[in-house]
């Protein structure tokens, strides 16, 4: 692993002197690279139209959401896959159906197209409300 890293290392160094002698003004090389997490990325992609962090939208706000699930990722997963059917499964006095009627009885989409990690990897993202 190491042997694979220097070559990398050694071009960094190079890059980093090859502006030496030249003025102080901040360039592309100092631009700050804000790497987004899989989670945010595809929370944006899918989900932000209707759901926000902190706050209401079409949606609930999904701070804190393992919790209200009682930290039954596989469920949650389920849920995101295709809400009807965990709704349908839990019955109108569980908690997803209670939350489908306190949201007017409007249906989530369900994202088949994603995979379980995926849908973790979101679920960890907007559980912390956070970036
Ligand atoms: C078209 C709007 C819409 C989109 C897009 C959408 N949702 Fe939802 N979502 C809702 C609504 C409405 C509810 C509440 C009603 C229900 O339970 O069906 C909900 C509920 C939820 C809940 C349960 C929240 C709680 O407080 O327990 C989770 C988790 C969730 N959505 C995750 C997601 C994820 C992840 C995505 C993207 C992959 C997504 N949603 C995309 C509309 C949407």
């Amino acid at each position: 692993m190491k042997k694979v890293l220097l070559p990398a290392v050694a071009l960094l160094i190079m890059a980093g002197c090859s502006n030496e002698g030249g003025s102080n003004k901040p360039g592309p090389k100092d631009a700050v690279v804000v790497v987004e997490s899989t989670g945010k990325r595809l929370f944006t992609g899918n989900c932000i139209q209707c759901h926000a962090l902190q706050q209401d939208r079409t949606g609930p706000a999904l701070v804190g959401v393992k919790a209200r699930w009682g930290a039954d990722t596989a469920k949650l997963i389920a849920f995101v896959h295709n809400s009807q059917k965990v709704i349908a499964a839990d019955g109108p006095d569980s908690y997803s159906g209670k939350l489908f009627d306190k949201w007017y009885k409007t249906s989530m989409p369900s994202f088949t197209g994603l995979s379980d990690d995926d849908i973790r990897q979101i679920i960890d993202y907007v559980d912390k409300g956070q970036d």
